[in-house]
């Protein structure tokens, strides 16, 4: 049985809802012994600042029960790099291209949609990583942080007409309150989860397994609270969600359909199987075709809600 997995989000039309996690999948063409690209429905590029960042010192990654913890500190060549090397290639590939973005200040923000406002060819959509380091600077109080993020939402909305996901993660605060003050500054949809802040020691050397105190986990361990973030989000926003946060398998990718998600954005899974995203796209077509569902819509936040009956969800 053929299923349609056409996902549609604001005049955007996705051939399914399979793509990467930002900072996942290389840069460009690394995975491309593993993965044919133009199976994707999207592709997340690494986060893109406007000058080029060295990145965190090693180590930086580190193995945790069911996950690990990251500190590469937004490693990349810049935007200027991305605009002459990286562009091409995605514009060859053809697979809609969602560029996550940072900047260090507001006025980066704004010159990082402007910029990518001109190639409208190739890009379908700008994710705002928010949490980038200078946003989460020490020294700035919750209040402060919260009113940067909603000004570099605001800025990227004035400069450009593409789709704009913000990325959120509960380090930032809030996640439903905050998203409901970025989509209040025009942001199109959410992106949740990106990482949660962890620690891991190594208990000979009694000092941090990377070379910094904390990083972001991933993976498995969170994806039970990516998964209530996102069914919460599409239940109070109804907007578009791409969702991130330990999709592992297809069983995975199924649950966060069914609350709500638009697309599914794996991430550590292609560290473990580089042929992840693929394994995850044909499961969702055997699970569909078994279950008579014709097009995904159908599966798509299909969640029975337990509600308020004292005898529980399973009566
Ligand atoms: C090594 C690594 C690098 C990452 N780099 C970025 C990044 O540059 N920008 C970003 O928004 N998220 C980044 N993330 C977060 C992922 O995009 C994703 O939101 C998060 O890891 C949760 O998904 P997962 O559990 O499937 O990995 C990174 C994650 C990892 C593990």
């Amino acid at each position: 049985m053929k299923v349609d997995l056409t996902t549609r989000i604001k005049g955007l039309t996705f051939k399914n809802p399979i793509t990467v996690a930002s900072g996942t999948f290389g840069t460009t063409d690394e995975y491309g012994r593993y993965v044919d690209y133009k199976k994707l429905g999207a592709i997340i590029t690494k986060t893109i600042t406007v000058k080029p960042r060295e990145g965190n010192p090693m180590p930086r990654i580190c193995e945790t029960t069911a996950g690990m913890l990251n500190a590469i500190g937004l490693q990349n060549k810049g935007l200027e790099d991305f605009i002459i090397h990286k562009i091409p290639y995605f514009k060859k590939i053809g697979t809609p291209l969602i560029v996550s973005v940072a900047g260090e200040t507001v006025q980066e923000f704004a010159e990082l949609a402007r910029v990518f406002e001109k190639h409208r060819d190739v890009v379908s959509a700008l994710e705002v990583n928010l949490s980038c380091p200078n946003v989460e600077a020490g020294g700035v109080n919750f209040m402060k942080k919260q009113e940067r993020i909603l000004e570099a939402i605001k800025a990227v909305r004035q400069r450009t007409s593409l789709t704009v996901f913000a990325k959120l993660s509960p380090e930032l605060g809030d996640v439903l309150e905050i998203a409901g003050k970025v989509l209040g500054e025009g942001a199109d949809g959410i992106s949740v989860t990106n990482t949660l802040r962890g620690m891991a020691v190594d208990i000979d050397s009694r000092r941090s397994k990377l070379a910094k105190d904390f990083g972001g986990l991933s993976g498995p361990a969170i994806k039970p609270v990516a998964l209530r973030y996102v069914y919460q989000v599409k239940k109070e926003f109804k907007v578009p969600v791409i969702a991130s946060g330990g999709i592992s398998d297809v069983d995975d990718a199924l649950e966060f359909l069914i609350v709500g998600a638009d697309l599914l954005a794996v991430g550590t899974a292609n560290f473990v199987e580089p042929r992840a995203t693929l394994e995850i796209l044909e499961g969702i077509k055997r699970f569909c075709a078994k279950q008579g569902i014709k097009k995904l819509d159908e599966l798509r936040g299909s969640y029975r809600p337990c509600g308020d009956s004292k005898k529980g969800c399973h009566r």
